[in-house]
């Protein structure tokens, strides 16, 4: 079995729990971490039957994108590589043979939240908040969101939710179709394990074919071109150094 500090890997029969492990930055997405879960996409057994993701500690599946990288990320083919790379690692997550399931307590904001909608199921505690908040960076989501929230919540709440950069709490979630169910925090992990040895006990060709009937990436291409475009702004420069620094943005609308 595969481990590595940023992603713990552990089985429970033949269902693998892979957690996200940077409980002290709200598990934000580093390269480091984004490496590791691509490998541990990649790498998978066949003889696991579902995937359960959660992340560590808890107060976040992930706040995002590690922002401490997006200084140096100033120009449109360096946005643009970013965004298709992480794209592509939450492609292999929606293109999993097997389902997975996200566990959702606290924050899956930016990059977690795109994270969550990549799974085929998310389950959430109360506490949680979604938020897709690139907007007040000078950015927007770069890592399949405009694509997989416009599917789920449909095109009107997906863009006003963009738009605002607002959180969403569970029950909003959960009466829009963002989250499949919120059940109490301490019976999360094991409501995620019933639900995918359920489904493991399905015909696993069926199981898969059902998975792939529910993946399209029709704007994929413009997504990641018009991320590269807000890298080359003044203003993603200021709202990336006002959250670093603490203090609120000033954007010019350069
Ligand atoms: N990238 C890098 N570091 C992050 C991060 C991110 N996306 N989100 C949180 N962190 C870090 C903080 O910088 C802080 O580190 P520090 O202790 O070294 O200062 C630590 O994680 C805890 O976060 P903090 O902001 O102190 O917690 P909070 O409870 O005050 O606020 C959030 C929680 C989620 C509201 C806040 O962290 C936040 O807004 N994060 C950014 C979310 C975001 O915009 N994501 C989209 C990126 S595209």
């Amino acid at each position: 079995m595969m481990d590595n500090p940023f992603v713990l890997v552990e089985d429970q029969d033949n269902l693998r729990v892979l957690t996200l492990n940077r409980p002290d930055k709200l598990n934000s997405l580093s390269a480091d971490m984004l490496d590791a879960l691509e490998a541990s996409f990649t790498h998978l057994p066949t003889s696991v039957r579902g995937v359960l993701l959660q992340g560590a500690g808890a107060r976040a599946l992930a706040a995002g994108a590690d922002i401490r990288a997006f200084p140096a990320m100033d120009t449109r083919e360096k946005g643009e590589a970013f965004a298709r790379k992480g794209q592509a690692i939450f492609d292999k997550v929606e293109q999993c043979h097997v389902p997975v399931v996200v566990l959702i307590q606290g924050y899956a904001i930016g990059g977690g939240s795109e994270l969550a909608m990549a799974a085929h199921a998310r389950i959430a505690s109360p506490e949680a908040q979604f938020a897709q908040p690139e907007i007040d960076l000078g950015i927007i989501p770069g890592y399949g969101g405009t694509v997989r929230m416009a599917r789920l919540v449909g095109h009107a709440k997906a863009l006003e939710w963009m738009l605002s950069a607002k959180r969403i709490d569970a029950e909003e979630a959960l009466q829009t179709g963002l989250v499949n169910a919120i059940v109490p925090k301490e019976q999360l992990l094991q409501t995620g394990l019933k639900w995918l040895a359920d489904w493991a006990k399905k015909p696993a060709r069926a199981v898969e074919a059902l998975l792939r009937c529910f993946q399209d990436h029709p704007t994929y291409e413009q997504e990641a071109r018009l991320f590269g475009e807000c890298c080359a702004t003044a203003d993603f420069q200021e709202g990336v150094q006002a959250f670093l620094n603490k203090r609120p943005p000033n954007f010019k609308g350069k």
